[in-house]
Protein backbone atom coordinates (compact mmCIF):
# COMPACT_ATOMS: atom_id res chain seq x y z
CA UNK A 1 0.00 0.00 0.00
CA UNK A 2 0.77 3.36 -0.83
CA UNK A 3 0.11 5.97 1.72
CA UNK A 4 0.27 10.06 1.20
CA UNK A 5 0.38 12.72 4.19
CA UNK A 6 -1.12 15.88 3.89
CA UNK A 7 -1.20 18.16 6.57
CA UNK A 8 -2.45 20.93 5.19
CA UNK A 9 -4.97 20.07 2.69
CA UNK A 10 -7.70 22.67 1.00
CA UNK A 11 -10.83 23.29 -0.69
CA UNK A 12 -9.57 25.03 -3.97
CA UNK A 13 -12.01 27.47 -4.92
CA UNK A 14 -11.83 28.16 -8.83
CA UNK A 15 -13.26 31.40 -9.80
CA UNK A 16 -13.16 32.62 -14.06
CA UNK A 17 -14.03 36.64 -13.59
CA UNK A 18 -13.40 39.10 -15.95
CA UNK A 19 -10.88 41.47 -14.94
CA UNK A 20 -11.36 42.13 -10.67
CA UNK A 21 -11.65 45.24 -9.83
CA UNK A 22 -10.24 46.48 -5.89
CA UNK A 23 -12.88 47.81 -3.71
CA UNK A 24 -15.69 47.15 -5.91
CA UNK A 25 -18.19 44.33 -6.26
CA UNK A 26 -16.93 41.52 -8.77
CA UNK A 27 -19.15 38.96 -9.60
CA UNK A 28 -18.15 34.81 -11.18
CA UNK A 29 -18.76 33.74 -14.70
CA UNK A 30 -17.92 30.04 -13.67
CA UNK A 31 -16.89 28.72 -10.70
CA UNK A 32 -16.15 25.24 -9.38
CA UNK A 33 -14.79 23.55 -6.16
CA UNK A 34 -11.49 21.08 -5.93
CA UNK A 35 -9.80 19.17 -3.39
CA UNK A 36 -6.19 20.85 -3.15
CA UNK A 37 -3.06 19.23 -1.54
CA UNK A 38 -0.25 17.80 -2.49
CA UNK A 39 -0.52 14.42 -1.04
CA UNK A 40 -4.28 14.40 -2.10
CA UNK A 41 -3.03 14.59 -5.90
CA UNK A 42 -0.40 11.98 -5.49
CA UNK A 43 -2.93 9.49 -4.23
CA UNK A 44 -5.71 10.66 -6.94
CA UNK A 45 -3.21 9.78 -9.38
CA UNK A 46 -2.09 6.78 -8.05
CA UNK A 47 -5.99 5.29 -7.34
CA UNK A 48 -6.37 6.28 -11.46
CA UNK A 49 -3.98 3.78 -12.26
CA UNK A 50 -4.66 1.60 -10.34
CA UNK A 51 -2.48 1.02 -7.42
CA UNK A 52 -3.83 0.54 -3.78
CA UNK A 53 -3.40 3.80 -2.01
CA UNK A 54 -4.90 5.37 1.37
CA UNK A 55 -4.44 9.39 1.73
CA UNK A 56 -4.12 10.41 4.88
CA UNK A 57 -5.15 14.28 5.84
CA UNK A 58 -5.99 16.62 8.61
CA UNK A 59 -9.19 18.06 8.29
CA UNK A 60 -11.27 20.57 10.59
CA UNK A 61 -14.39 22.32 10.79
CA UNK A 62 -17.53 22.57 8.36
CA UNK A 63 -15.34 23.15 5.64
CA UNK A 64 -13.10 19.87 6.38
CA UNK A 65 -16.37 17.72 6.12
CA UNK A 66 -16.89 19.38 2.41
CA UNK A 67 -13.49 18.58 1.46
CA UNK A 68 -14.49 14.66 2.34
CA UNK A 69 -17.45 14.64 0.07
CA UNK A 70 -15.30 15.94 -2.72
CA UNK A 71 -12.65 12.90 -1.76
CA UNK A 72 -15.45 10.54 -2.54
CA UNK A 73 -16.44 11.96 -5.63
CA UNK A 74 -13.07 11.14 -6.51
CA UNK A 75 -12.80 7.51 -5.53
CA UNK A 76 -9.89 7.96 -3.37
CA UNK A 77 -9.86 5.90 -0.17
CA UNK A 78 -8.34 8.41 2.73
CA UNK A 79 -7.85 8.30 6.23
CA UNK A 80 -8.66 11.40 7.91
CA UNK A 81 -7.33 12.92 11.29
CA UNK A 82 -9.74 15.56 12.82
CA UNK A 83 -8.95 18.12 14.66
CA UNK A 84 -11.49 19.75 17.10
CA UNK A 85 -10.71 23.36 16.16
CA UNK A 86 -10.15 25.71 13.32
CA UNK A 87 -11.31 24.25 9.53
CA UNK A 88 -10.10 22.99 6.75
CA UNK A 89 -8.75 25.90 4.42
CA UNK A 90 -9.68 27.27 1.02
CA UNK A 91 -7.50 28.71 -1.46
CA UNK A 92 -9.17 31.15 -3.90
CA UNK A 93 -8.18 30.71 -7.55
CA UNK A 94 -8.78 33.51 -9.55
CA UNK A 95 -8.76 32.49 -13.48
CA UNK A 96 -9.27 35.47 -15.38
CA UNK A 97 -11.45 34.58 -18.62
CA UNK A 98 -9.34 33.82 -21.30
CA UNK A 99 -6.11 34.87 -20.68
CA UNK A 100 -5.14 32.01 -19.00
CA UNK A 101 -3.71 34.31 -16.07
CA UNK A 102 -4.33 32.86 -12.64
CA UNK A 103 -4.46 35.50 -9.17
CA UNK A 104 -4.16 32.68 -5.96
CA UNK A 105 -5.30 33.92 -2.77
CA UNK A 106 -4.20 30.79 -0.28
CA UNK A 107 -5.34 30.36 3.43
CA UNK A 108 -3.04 29.67 6.32
CA UNK A 109 -4.97 26.92 7.18
CA UNK A 110 -4.33 24.73 10.19
CA UNK A 111 -2.07 24.92 12.71
CA UNK A 112 -0.19 21.86 14.21
CA UNK A 113 0.77 21.40 18.08
CA UNK A 114 2.73 19.09 20.11
CA UNK A 115 -0.82 17.08 20.59
CA UNK A 116 -1.77 16.77 16.97
CA UNK A 117 2.12 15.78 15.95
CA UNK A 118 2.05 12.84 18.43
CA UNK A 119 -1.14 11.67 17.05
CA UNK A 120 0.32 12.06 13.48
CA UNK A 121 3.24 9.88 14.57
CA UNK A 122 1.01 7.29 16.03
CA UNK A 123 -0.61 7.22 12.81
CA UNK A 124 2.45 6.35 10.56
CA UNK A 125 3.62 4.49 13.05
CA UNK A 126 1.28 1.60 11.72
CA UNK A 127 2.43 1.68 8.01
CA UNK A 128 4.21 -1.11 7.90
CA UNK A 129 7.74 -2.53 6.09
CA UNK A 130 6.20 -3.27 3.02
CA UNK A 131 4.44 0.39 2.48
CA UNK A 132 5.78 3.42 0.78
CA UNK A 133 4.93 6.66 2.63
CA UNK A 134 4.69 10.18 0.41
CA UNK A 135 5.23 12.93 2.29
CA UNK A 136 4.75 16.41 0.26
CA UNK A 137 3.88 19.99 0.83
CA UNK A 138 4.92 22.77 2.70
CA UNK A 139 5.16 22.78 6.18
CA UNK A 140 1.91 24.06 8.40
CA UNK A 141 2.20 26.96 11.02
CA UNK A 142 3.57 25.90 14.46
CA UNK A 143 5.89 23.04 12.89
CA UNK A 144 10.00 23.27 13.24
CA UNK A 145 11.95 22.36 9.54
CA UNK A 146 12.71 18.95 11.16
CA UNK A 147 9.16 17.94 11.24
CA UNK A 148 9.06 15.63 7.82
CA UNK A 149 12.27 14.32 9.75
CA UNK A 150 10.58 13.48 12.82
CA UNK A 151 7.76 12.08 11.30
CA UNK A 152 10.38 9.86 9.31
CA UNK A 153 11.89 8.14 12.27
CA UNK A 154 7.63 7.50 13.70
CA UNK A 155 7.29 5.40 10.75
CA UNK A 156 7.06 2.02 10.05
CA UNK A 157 7.12 2.44 6.08
CA UNK A 158 10.02 0.64 4.58
CA UNK A 159 10.45 4.00 1.51
CA UNK A 160 9.61 7.17 2.49
CA UNK A 161 9.31 9.52 -0.59
CA UNK A 162 10.04 13.62 0.22
CA UNK A 163 8.36 16.32 -2.06
CA UNK A 164 9.25 19.36 -0.30
CA UNK A 165 11.56 22.53 -0.66
CA UNK A 166 14.33 24.23 1.33
CA UNK A 167 15.19 23.18 5.37
CA UNK A 168 12.63 20.81 5.04
CA UNK A 169 13.76 18.97 2.65
CA UNK A 170 17.45 19.11 3.81
CA UNK A 171 16.41 18.27 7.54
CA UNK A 172 14.46 15.18 5.71
CA UNK A 173 18.04 13.71 4.26
CA UNK A 174 19.12 12.48 7.78
CA UNK A 175 16.02 9.79 7.27
CA UNK A 176 17.08 8.59 4.11
CA UNK A 177 14.39 8.92 2.20
CA UNK A 178 13.50 6.57 -0.59
CA UNK A 179 12.85 9.38 -3.14
CA UNK A 180 12.83 13.74 -3.30
CA UNK A 181 11.69 15.15 -6.26
CA UNK A 182 12.78 18.37 -6.23
CA UNK A 183 12.15 21.05 -9.25
CA UNK A 184 15.13 23.11 -10.85
CA UNK A 185 14.68 25.95 -9.26
CA UNK A 186 14.12 24.10 -5.66
CA UNK A 187 17.67 22.82 -6.46
CA UNK A 188 18.97 25.87 -7.18
CA UNK A 189 17.75 27.37 -4.15
CA UNK A 190 19.46 24.56 -2.14
CA UNK A 191 22.57 24.56 -3.64
CA UNK A 192 23.05 28.52 -3.48
CA UNK A 193 21.88 28.09 0.16
CA UNK A 194 24.61 25.03 1.01
CA UNK A 195 27.46 27.62 2.11
CA UNK A 196 29.70 25.25 0.18
CA UNK A 197 31.45 27.47 -1.96
CA UNK A 198 31.49 24.79 -5.13
CA UNK A 199 27.55 24.21 -5.39
CA UNK A 200 27.11 28.21 -5.02
CA UNK A 201 28.97 28.50 -8.44
CA UNK A 202 27.66 25.98 -9.92
CA UNK A 203 23.87 27.20 -9.37
CA UNK A 204 25.07 30.76 -11.00
CA UNK A 205 25.39 28.78 -14.19
CA UNK A 206 22.35 26.67 -13.55
CA UNK A 207 23.23 24.00 -16.30
CA UNK A 208 23.00 20.45 -16.92
CA UNK A 209 26.13 19.49 -15.30
CA UNK A 210 25.21 22.07 -12.66
CA UNK A 211 21.76 20.13 -11.45
CA UNK A 212 23.75 16.68 -11.57
CA UNK A 213 26.28 18.16 -9.19
CA UNK A 214 23.78 19.33 -7.19
CA UNK A 215 21.37 16.24 -7.65
CA UNK A 216 25.07 14.35 -6.16
CA UNK A 217 25.46 16.32 -3.19
CA UNK A 218 21.40 15.78 -2.09
CA UNK A 219 22.53 11.71 -2.63
CA UNK A 220 25.84 11.79 -0.72
CA UNK A 221 23.16 13.66 2.01
CA UNK A 222 21.15 10.78 2.26
CA UNK A 223 18.48 10.53 -0.45
CA UNK A 224 18.88 7.32 -2.63
CA UNK A 225 17.02 8.73 -5.78
CA UNK A 226 16.95 12.01 -7.09
CA UNK A 227 14.58 13.05 -9.23
CA UNK A 228 14.85 16.49 -11.06
CA UNK A 229 11.95 17.79 -12.82
CA UNK A 230 12.49 20.32 -15.07
CA UNK A 231 8.74 21.42 -16.86
CA UNK A 232 8.66 21.49 -20.29
CA UNK A 233 12.60 20.68 -20.64
CA UNK A 234 11.61 17.19 -18.96
CA UNK A 235 13.62 15.15 -16.47
CA UNK A 236 16.84 13.41 -14.96
CA UNK A 237 16.84 10.88 -11.81
CA UNK A 238 20.01 9.74 -10.37
CA UNK A 239 19.06 6.63 -9.36
CA UNK A 240 21.02 4.63 -6.13
CA UNK A 241 23.35 3.03 -8.51
CA UNK A 242 24.99 6.49 -9.30
CA UNK A 243 23.44 6.32 -12.87
CA UNK A 244 22.01 9.46 -14.63
CA UNK A 245 18.76 8.83 -16.95
CA UNK A 246 17.38 11.88 -19.21
CA UNK A 247 14.18 12.37 -20.83
CA UNK A 248 12.64 14.99 -22.62
CA UNK A 249 9.10 16.17 -22.08
CA UNK A 250 6.99 14.35 -24.67
CA UNK A 251 5.22 17.24 -27.33
CA UNK A 252 2.22 18.78 -26.39
CA UNK A 253 -0.47 22.00 -25.94
CA UNK A 254 0.43 23.03 -22.23
CA UNK A 255 -3.18 23.36 -20.56
CA UNK A 256 -2.37 23.79 -16.85
CA UNK A 257 1.13 22.19 -15.28
CA UNK A 258 -0.65 22.63 -11.52
CA UNK A 259 0.64 19.39 -10.17
CA UNK A 260 2.57 17.97 -12.12
CA UNK A 261 5.13 17.41 -9.97
CA UNK A 262 2.70 15.52 -8.07
CA UNK A 263 1.70 13.59 -11.01
CA UNK A 264 4.93 12.53 -11.83
CA UNK A 265 6.13 11.09 -7.90
CA UNK A 266 2.75 8.84 -8.37
CA UNK A 267 4.10 8.15 -12.30
CA UNK A 268 7.41 6.75 -10.82
CA UNK A 269 5.98 5.01 -7.54
CA UNK A 270 3.59 3.42 -10.20
CA UNK A 271 6.24 1.99 -12.29
CA UNK A 272 8.77 1.10 -9.70
CA UNK A 273 6.50 -1.09 -8.57
CA UNK A 274 6.54 -3.32 -11.43
CA UNK A 275 10.04 -2.18 -12.89
CA UNK A 276 13.51 -2.19 -11.77
CA UNK A 277 15.32 -0.28 -14.96
CA UNK A 278 15.34 3.69 -13.99
CA UNK A 279 14.97 4.64 -17.49
CA UNK A 280 11.85 3.18 -17.66
CA UNK A 281 10.89 4.38 -14.14
CA UNK A 282 11.69 7.99 -15.05
CA UNK A 283 9.99 7.59 -18.32
CA UNK A 284 6.70 7.01 -17.28
CA UNK A 285 7.03 9.62 -14.28
CA UNK A 286 7.92 12.02 -17.17
CA UNK A 287 4.50 11.23 -18.79
CA UNK A 288 2.46 11.38 -15.68
CA UNK A 289 4.04 14.60 -15.35
CA UNK A 290 3.48 15.60 -18.72
CA UNK A 291 -0.20 14.18 -19.10
CA UNK A 292 -1.61 16.66 -16.62
CA UNK A 293 0.17 19.74 -17.81
CA UNK A 294 -1.63 18.60 -21.06
CA UNK A 295 -4.94 18.43 -19.02
CA UNK A 296 -7.44 20.40 -17.35
CA UNK A 297 -6.95 19.00 -13.54
CA UNK A 298 -4.95 15.56 -12.91
CA UNK A 299 -3.52 12.59 -15.39
CA UNK A 300 -5.40 10.42 -16.42
CA UNK A 301 -4.50 6.82 -16.98
CA UNK A 302 -4.92 6.54 -20.82
CA UNK A 303 -3.11 9.70 -21.93
CA UNK A 304 0.29 8.54 -19.07
CA UNK A 305 0.12 5.35 -21.18
CA UNK A 306 0.10 6.91 -24.59
CA UNK A 307 2.15 9.39 -23.56
CA UNK A 308 4.65 7.37 -21.87
CA UNK A 309 5.17 5.51 -25.51
CA UNK A 310 6.63 9.15 -26.91
CA UNK A 311 9.07 10.08 -24.49
CA UNK A 312 12.44 9.88 -25.56
CA UNK A 313 15.86 10.37 -23.86
CA UNK A 314 17.75 13.26 -23.99
CA UNK A 315 20.44 13.65 -26.54
N1 LIG B 1 5.09 22.68 -20.00
C1 LIG B 1 5.25 21.37 -19.89
N2 LIG B 1 5.29 20.59 -21.00
C2 LIG B 1 5.48 19.27 -20.92
N3 LIG B 1 5.64 18.61 -19.76
C3 LIG B 1 5.62 19.33 -18.61
C4 LIG B 1 5.41 20.76 -18.62
N4 LIG B 1 5.43 21.19 -17.32
C5 LIG B 1 5.62 20.09 -16.56
N5 LIG B 1 5.75 18.98 -17.32
C6 LIG B 1 6.03 17.59 -16.90
O1 LIG B 1 5.81 17.45 -15.50
C7 LIG B 1 7.04 17.19 -14.81
C8 LIG B 1 7.06 17.96 -13.50
O2 LIG B 1 6.92 19.33 -13.76
P1 LIG B 1 7.58 20.51 -12.91
O3 LIG B 1 9.05 20.46 -13.04
O4 LIG B 1 6.88 21.75 -13.34
O5 LIG B 1 7.19 20.07 -11.43
P2 LIG B 1 6.92 20.95 -10.12
O6 LIG B 1 7.47 22.32 -10.31
O7 LIG B 1 7.39 20.17 -8.97
O8 LIG B 1 5.32 20.98 -10.11
P3 LIG B 1 4.27 21.09 -8.87
O9 LIG B 1 3.51 22.35 -9.16
O10 LIG B 1 3.37 19.90 -8.99
O11 LIG B 1 5.06 21.11 -7.60
C9 LIG B 1 8.14 17.59 -15.81
O12 LIG B 1 9.32 16.88 -15.57
C10 LIG B 1 7.48 17.24 -17.13
O13 LIG B 1 7.56 15.84 -17.38
MG1 LIG C 1 6.85 20.40 -6.91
Amino acid sequence: MIYTLTLNPAIDYHAVTELVEEGRTNRTKEEYLQPGGKGLNVAAVLAGLGDPVTAIALTAGPTGEILKSLLEREAVSCDFIELESGFTRINVKLHQAGTGIMTELNGSGIRLNEELIGEIRERLGKIGKDDTLVLSGSLPAGSTPDLYRQLMESTGAGKVVVDASGAALLEALEGKPYLIKPNRDELLDLMTQSGEQELIEAAGSGDAEALEKGAAWLQQRGAENVLVSMGGDGAFLLSADGKVSRMEAPEGDLIDAVGAGDSMVAGFLHQAGQDTDPEKVLAFAVAAGSATAFSMGLAKPRMIHQLYDEVRKQK
